[in-house]
């Protein structure tokens, strides 16, 4: 209806000149016409410019003399004709209305203040305020110095009033046109469509979330690892078996039966079943003689080694495991250069906190070939790293049971400003290669790190809980953006 009015007004007249007194005239409620005008305008049908007014409004207070009167009036019509203590007028009144009141009627001389008796001057008197209330309340205008007086008792407030004046625009039309927003088969074979108004395209409307499936940010992070993998020529090892043996996960590795990461406090060992079908059992023989008595120049570690032991099932504690079975296979083999890389899940019975899980995943890169030296470990970690936006490395010396010399590995992070472990390395010891059967001259230069370290630091996550598990918020994974550019 006030579309039609606002239209139809325009057809015939130059301008509207004030959208409040249009509504006003036209019944209409003026919130009402400026949501109308403002669209109008919107599709250009008209130009609306802004209008403002100052008008006054009243306050709770101006509200209630407008209704019950001034307390000036109230206090007078209180007052009988004979007069009356102050005490009961007060009681009468209440003492707001008995204490303006009176300052007020004073001031209008309406009032004879005896030292007994309060009683009137004039007759009869009008309630000016209360009328005056009741016209602003109307919108009605009134006298500057009322307006000032009404102002000074707080009974009313000024307003900014807004509205528009509003003409015809480029688009104009008497009626608004329907504006369709598909080109459609039907209304181009019947040629309806040049005859069509169309929606224009609103090219920064947001799209619609997706709600189809979304990728992990660990999947993300593993699939970018995995193609440095392969650009740098690796391989990638079957990593599907979660179950191991304590043979492979430990002993194939010149871990001793007695270390500490062999313990059920640190690693989850299974029930059922509780131990390996099937070892390889030359190679067996010569792990355990390499762990009891030594060998290939090394002294062994001088005890007694149980098979028992090594049959044991476990879920695999470093994904160090499958590259021991991979070396194993290798060297059955007559020897060819090996680049293997795998990313996957391991196990460790750890407490949880905000940067260990029970289950994580590791990537694991190494690389097999005749008189291989720690500068080429040191090249290769270099390269690897350097792709994944890490270019500053420190290393330091570190231990591993399998790996001689062992280097830790640092990276600088520009945006922590600091030095960052983010993996571990090593040159595999001779007492895990040579059992194995691998040619005397062949090493081994190995790294790995968890998948979900560098994942935490590319999209800024400082609880791994927040990435990985049950507490995960499904919405992170959908928001977090497809893809990322850079590393920082
Ligand atoms: N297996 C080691 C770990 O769990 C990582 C590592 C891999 C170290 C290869 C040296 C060589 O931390």
């Amino acid at each position: 209806m006030a579309e039609e009015a606002v239209l139809g007004y325009l057809e015939n007249n130059y301008e509207i000149r004030d959208s409040g007194e249009f509504a006003a005239e036209r019944g209409v409620d003026h919130n009402e016409m400026v949501n109308v005008i403002k669209s109008l305008h919107g599709f250009r049908y008209v130009d609306a410019e802004d209008i403002k007014r100052e008008t006054w409004v009243l306050t709770d207070e101006g509200n209630i003399y407008a209704n019950v009167g001034s307390p000036e009036v109230q206090l007078m019509l209180a007052i009988p004709p004979e007069g009356i203590s102050r005490d009961e007028l007060q009681k009468k009144l209440g003492p707001t209305v008995f204490k303006i009141g009176c300052a007020q009627a004073a001031k209008n001389k309406w009032l004879e203040m005896g030292k007994q008796l309060i009683s009137r001057k004039v007759e009869h008197v009008e309630d000016r305020v209360k009328d005056l209330l009741l016209q602003i309340q109307q919108g009605q205008g009134i006298g500057l110095d009322d307006i000032k007086a009404l102002k000074a008792r707080k009974l009313i407030v000024p307003q900014t009033w807004k509205g528009y004046s509003v003409k015809k625009g480029p688009s104009y039309a008497p009626k608004r046109k329907k504006v369709v927003t598909d080109l459609t088969r039907d209304n181009f074979q019947s040629g309806e469509w040049k005859e069509l108004e169309f929606k224009e395209y609103n090219y920064s409307a947001k799209g619609q979330p997706l709600e189809g499936g979304h990728l992990h940010p660990l999947l993300k992070v593993r699939c970018q690892i995995k193609q440095i993998f392969l650009c740098m020529g690796f391989e990638e090892m079957p990593t599907n078996n979660y179950v191991e043996s304590s043979f492979w996960n430990f002993d194939s590795l010149f871990q001793p039966q007695q270390h500490p990461a062999r313990d059920s406090h640190d690693t989850f060992f299974l029930d059922a079943p509780s131990t390996t079908k099937e070892l390889p059992e030359d190679y067996v023989n010569r792990v355990k003689q390499i762990h009891e008595s030594g060998g290939y120049e090394s002294r062994g570690y001088a005890y007694d080694w149980k098979r028992e032991e090594a049959n044991k099932n476990l879920l695999r504690t470093h994904t160090t495991a499958v590259s021991s079975r991979m070396l194993y296979q290798l060297a059955q083999k007559s020897f060819s250069p090996k680049k293997y890389f795998s990313i996957d899940r391991v196990f460790r019975n750890e407490a949880v906190d905000r940067t260990h899980l029970a289950e994580f995943h590791q990537i694991e890169g190494l690389v097999c070939d005749r008189g291989l030296t720690l500068c080429d470990l040191i090249g290769v970690l270099h390269d690897f790293f350097s792709r994944l936006g890490m270019t500053k490395l420190k290393f330091k010396p570190a231990y591993n049971p399998y790996t001689e010399p062992s280097m830790e590995i640092f990276s600088y992070h520009e945006g922590f400003k600091k030095w960052v472990e983010v993996g571990n390395s090593g040159m595999f010891r001779p007492e895990m290669l040579r059992p194995m059967g691998l040619p005397e001259d062949v090493q081994v230069i190995a790294w790995g790190l968890s998948l979900e370290r560098p994942t935490m630091i590319m999209y800024g996550i400082d609880n791994i809980r927040d990435l990985f598990g049950h507490k995960v918020d499904l919405g992170l994974i959908k928001k977090n953006p497809i893809c990322r550019l850079g590393i920082e």
